[in-house]
C-alpha cells in the first residue's frame, strides 16, 4: 500500500494543512503503508497550455519538461493519493490546481458520465483512490462548499474539511489541547482508510468535532481572547 499526499499548501511543511496531512500519513504508515509527502510549492510544475499532445500525439505523455514527469510516476504506482490544501478565496489553492490540471496526460478523449457529469476516460486501469484534506482560516461549514462541489469530480474516498485551522499550530493550552484530540481522530482515519478502506462512523464524527465555537474563535483569531 502506497499513500501519497500532494500538498498544494505554499506554507509547506509549517502549514496547517499540514500538521492535518502528517498525521494521516502517520496513521497510514501506522499500517504498515509506505508514505510520502509532496510539496507543491516547491515542486517546478508549469501551467497547462492546453495543447492536448498528451492525448493525441504522445499519449500520456506532456510536452513540458519540469518536475510533473516525476509526480506522475508517483501518483500512477500510489494505491491513494491525498489532495492536500488550505481554503484560498473559497476554493483550493492555485498550487493545487496547477497540480491538478496537469495530471490530464492520466486521462484519454473518451467522454464518460458519472455522478451527473460527463468527464474524460482515465487511461490508467486503476486509478488510486483519492482523500480530500483542508484547512479553512473561517469558522463555520460555508468555506468548503465550492470544494466539495469540486471534489465530488474526483469521487474522494475520504473528506476531511477542517474548519478554524488557525488553531492547529496555536500555542495557548486550549488550542494544543484541542488539537491533539482532533489530530488523534486523524491518525485513525489514517490507519483506518489505508488498512480497510473505509474510515469508521466514531471516527467521521472525530473529524467534524468542534474545535471551538465561532463567536469564541473569532475572538481568538482576533487578539481579543
Ligand atoms: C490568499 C488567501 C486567501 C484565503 N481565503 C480564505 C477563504 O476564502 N476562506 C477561509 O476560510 N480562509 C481563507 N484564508 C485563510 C487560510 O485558509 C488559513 O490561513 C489557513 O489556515 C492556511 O492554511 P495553511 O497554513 O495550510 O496554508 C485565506 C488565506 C490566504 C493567504
Amino acid at each position: 500500500m502506497k499513500v501519497t499526499a500532494f500538498n498544494g499548501s505554499p506554507r509547506c511543511q509549517n502549514s496547517n494543512t499540514n500538521v492535518i496531512a502528517e498525521t494521516f500519513l502517520e496513521g497510514a504508515a501506522a499500517s504498515g503503508a509506505e508514505t510520502q509527502n509532496i510539496f507543491l510549492f516547491n515542486k517546478k510544475i508549469k501551467h497547462c497550455t492546453g495543447c492536448f499532445t498528451c492525448w493525441f500525439k504522445t499519449p500520456g505523455r506532456c510536452v513540458q519538461d519540469d518536475e510533473m514527469e516525476d509526480l506522475l510516476g508517483l501518483y500512477r504506482t500510489s494505491d491513494i493519493v491525498c489532495f492536500a490544501t488550505p481554503v484560498y478565496t473559497w476554493n483550493m489553492t492555485a498550487c493545487l490546481k496547477n497540480f491538478l490540471d496537469r495530471l490530464i496526460p492520466l486521462k484519454c478523449p473518451a467522454v464518460v458520465s458519472g455522478n451527473g457529469h460527463y468527464d474524460m476516460q482515465n487511461s490508467l486501469r486503476r486509478m488510486p483512490d483519492v482523500v480530500i484534506i483542508s484547512n479553512a482560516g473561517f469558522p463555520g461549514g460555508g468555506n468548503f462548499t465550492t470544494m466539495r462541489e469540486v471534489m465530488k469530480t474526483a469521487s474522494p474516498i475520504l473528506e476531511v474539511y477542517r474548519n478554524c485551522g488557525m488553531l492547529l499550530q496555536n500555542k495557548s493550552d486550549i488550542a494544543r489541547e484541542k488539537a491533539k484530540k482532533y489530530l488523534a481522530f486523524v491518525k485513525q482515519a489514517g490507519l483506518e482508510i489505508s488498512s480497510a478502506g473505509k474510515v469508521s462512523q466514531k471516527v467521521i464524527d472525530g473529524l467534524n468535532m468542534e474545535l471551538m465555537p465561532d463567536a469564541e474563535y473569532i475572538k481568538f483569531i482576533s487578539g481579543k481572547a
